[in-house]
This record gives structure tokens, C-alpha cells and sequence, in this order.
């Protein structure tokens, strides 16, 4: 990874204290739906937000939910600490910050599919993880949401160069010393995130039984690639389908079975994780 971008991403902004507290309370052994609701109450912009999400056509109720408290109760403790960070971080790196706004579309909903293909994955493998599996999955192409909203010169570059050469986006990134996986992993070590979605990130396309994280890092690798092969949004690398790492496919009992079948159920939800990208991409 070129050191331009080591240097770049001090300047990257912090993260905002109410996302940081809700990533905090993934640490917290003892956190409480109250806690949560405190933490969300006192941000306007997420309360509304949360608001819109659990009336969206997404969960289907039938009676108006008004309240945080509500929301809390009929979603569930770890559904809405989804929705916050889901919602904190688009509200973080607004699409109207990026050059390319519909690149960046693309990717959250990318990045949204291969959130809840982690969680299903981690629930079907019984991870110790699942309280994280959205959280990492979400924030998996870190990198690349940092390439397209601070250094958009650089990515404009990878994708003339990958155009010229007819070079696969990785091999790209490679020859331009920009790797997203490196740059998000610095970009969480500035951050502080905890180390679980640090590795998650820093490794995602070469997961290995070696790391700390590796069940988590293995769910990742292979929502990354189901997203990939159902379509759902689109991050640049498209065309490396079927790459599946084999010790990451290992973690499946059922192996390729089992990871049709999560494809099957992936596309199920297919409908349901594109009206809640709708729902919180939307202004207001
Ligand atoms: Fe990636
Ligand atoms: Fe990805």
C-alpha cells in the first residue's frame, strides 16, 4: 500500500460520537436496550431515522410505531444497533459527498447484502460472532467507500487503468498500491474499531485459519461473494465470481450445499435489503 494513503487517512474525519458509541456498546458485556435508546434519543437525526426505517415496508407493521422505546421493543436490541450503524455511517459519508454518487449507491447496497448474508452465516454456523456479522459485513469495503469519498482522483485513476489494460479491479489496486483492504484496515486502526471488524476488513478476500477472527472473516469472504454472484448492488471488482477461498467454504458443514442455500435465502431477502437501502439513503 502506497504510504500516500497511510498519510491520507489521518485526515480522514473522525467518527461521529454517536456511532462510536453504538460500536462501543458491541464491547459492552452488560448493554441494555436502554442504553441504546438513551444513545439514540439524544441524536435528531438518528431518532428520525430509526423512526422511518421501523415503518418502512420493510418490517411490514401494521400500526405506527412513534417512539424510539417502540421501535426498540417491536425490532428487537440487536435489529436496531443494526439500523444505527447502518444509518449513522451513510449519514457519516453522505452519497452527495462523492463524486460519483451512484457508485457509492451501488456500494452501500453492496455493502448492505453482504451484511445480512454474514448474519445469515453466522447464525446457520452458530459464530460466537453474530452480535458482529452485520456490523462486519457492512463495513467490509471500508476501503473502498474511502477511496470513492476522499480520494476520488485515485479511484478515478484505478478505474481508467483497469479499463486500459482490461486487468482485473484487484490486480488495479494492487499495481496502484491503493488495496481497499489495506486501506480500510488502517482507516479502522485509526478509527479504533474493535479488532474483530479491524481483521474482518483487512482480510476479507484472503481469510486464513490463522487470523484471531477467522469464522468471522470466513462469513464475510463468503457473503461477499454470494452478493457478488446475486447481483445485489455492485462494487467495481465484479468479475472475480466463484472465487471462493476453500478454507473459508470449509467452515460450512454442508460445504457448497450449504452455501446455495444461504444463496437461496439471500435472495429471498433480496426485496427487503433493497427497500431498507431505500429507506436509509433517503434524506431526512
Ligand atoms: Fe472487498
Ligand atoms: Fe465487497
Amino acid at each position: 500500500m502506497d504510504q500516500r494513503f497511510v498519510q491520507g487517512i489521518l485526515y480522514v474525519p473522525t467518527l461521529p460520537t454517536v456511532l462510536t458509541r453504538v460500536l462501543n456498546l458491541l464491547e459492552e458485556e452488560n448493554s441494555s436496550a436502554g442504553d441504546l435508546e438513551r444513545i439514540i434519543q439524544h441524536d435528531q437525526a438518528l431518532s428520525s431515522k430509526v423512526l422511518s426505517v421501523a415503518n418502512s415496508a420493510y418490517y411490514g407493521f401494521r400500526q405506527q410505531i412513534d417512539t424510539v422505546r417502540r421501535a426498540v421493543v417491536a425490532l428487537g436490541f440487536d435489529e436496531i444497533r443494526s439500523i444505527c450503524l447502518g444509518a449513522g455511517l451513510l449519514g457519516f459519508l453522505q452519497q452527495n459527498a462523492f463524486r460519483d454518487p451512484d457508485f457509492a449507491g451501488e456500494l452501500w447496497l453492496h455493502s448492505l447484502a453482504v451484511a445480512e448474508a454474514t448474519r445469515i452465516i453466522a447464525v446457520r454456523t452458530n459464530s460466537d460472532e453474530v452480535d458482529r456479522a452485520f456490523t462486519a459485513g457492512l463495513l467490509h469495503d471500508l476501503g473502498k467507500v474511502v477511496l470513492a469519498a476522499f480520494f476520488p482522483d485515485d479511484l478515478e485513476a484505478l478505474l481508467s487503468l483497469q479499463e486500459q489494460e482490461a486487468i482485473a479491479y484487484h490486480d488495479a489496486e494492487i499495481a496502484l498500491g491503493m488495496e481497499h483492504w489495506e486501506i480500510g484496515k488502517v482507516l479502522a486502526g485509526h478509527w479504533e474499531l474493535p479488532l474483530v471488524l479491524e481483521e474482518a476488513i483487512g482480510f476479507h478476500h484472503n481469510p486464513s485459519p490463522s487470523q484471531t477472527y477467522f469464522q468471522l472473516t470466513a462469513a464475510v469472504h463468503l457473503a461477499n461473494e454470494l452478493a457478488h454472484q446475486l447481483g445485489i448492488g455492485q462494487a467495481g471488482d465484479d468479475q472475480h465470481l466463484g472465487a471462493c477461498a476453500p478454507e473459508a467454504l470449509a467452515i460450512l458443514e454442508g460445504g457448497k450445499a450449504d452455501l446455495d442455500s444461504i444463496r437461496d435465502e439471500l435472495q429471498a431477502r433480496r426485496e427487503g435489503i433493497e427497500s431498507l437501502w431505500r429507506t436509509l439513503v433517503s434524506k431526512g
